[in-house]
């Protein structure tokens, strides 16, 4: 399991292998039992799969992320939900603390990019786990996205996640990490 952490690689390209949708539900099933706070889990997810979708995504992808996702199996929108707390009494039983964030839009975007993007690392490990390669991307226009996508929704997205089963000849060689003793503190 180890491995996941200390081998993973970002893939630039994939092979010509569908991911089936039980492998998609399987890795949301990995991605939904992570914590975030008060249980609030603003992650939603959208996969651009069919030719069709992949060209209403085409318009907002930046120059130099473009061809990879064109050609990626499946490009994942991991987005945010906004009204993420209008769920709290259910997924936060314990107590009721959605009034935190009725009318604070500040906390509310706060919590929600906070908890989705821990979420978008959940999903990143979750793919790694059953052996999928991820190719991470926050170069795109978030809000003609949002526009093409979420119109009549409150959700913003966060970055994509273009995934398939990645090709070893497209990746980069593993590039500089700190050490430790170079940006942890034990006080
Ligand atoms: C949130 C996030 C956004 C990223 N955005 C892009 C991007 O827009 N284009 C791109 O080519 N790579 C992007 N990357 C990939 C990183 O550059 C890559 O993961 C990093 O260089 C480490 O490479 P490695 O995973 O192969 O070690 C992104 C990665 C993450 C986690």
């Amino acid at each position: 399991m180890k491995k996941i952490f200390t081998e993973s690689k970002t893939f630039y390209g994939f092979q010509d292998k569908e991911v089936s949708d039980e492998t998609l539900i399987e890795l949301y099933d990995l991605v939904k039992n992570n914590a975030t706070s008060f249980n609030c889990q603003p992650l939603r997810i959208i996969y651009i799969k069919s030719k069709e979708a992949k060209q209403r995504l085409k318009p907002f992808i930046l120059e130099t992320n473009l061809e990879k996702t064109m050609n990626a199996p499946i490009t994942a929108i991991l987005a945010m939900d906004l009204s993420f707390f209008e769920d709290l009494p259910r997924n936060f039983p314990a107590m009721d603390v959605s009034f935190l964030f009725k009318d604070n839009a500040d906390f509310t975007y706060q919590t929600a990019f906070r908890n989705s993007s821990i979420q978008g690392g959940y999903f990143i490990k979750a793919a790694h786990a059953l052996d999928l390669g991820t190719g991470p991307m926050s170069g795109f226009d978030n809000n003609g996205l949002d526009e093409e996508f979420f119109s009549d929704l409150n959700w913003k997205s966060n970055f994509l996640c273009n995934l398939g089963y990645g090709d070893e000849d497209q990746t980069r060689p593993r590039a500089s990490r700190y050490e430790f003793d170079e940006i942890v503190k034990i006080l």
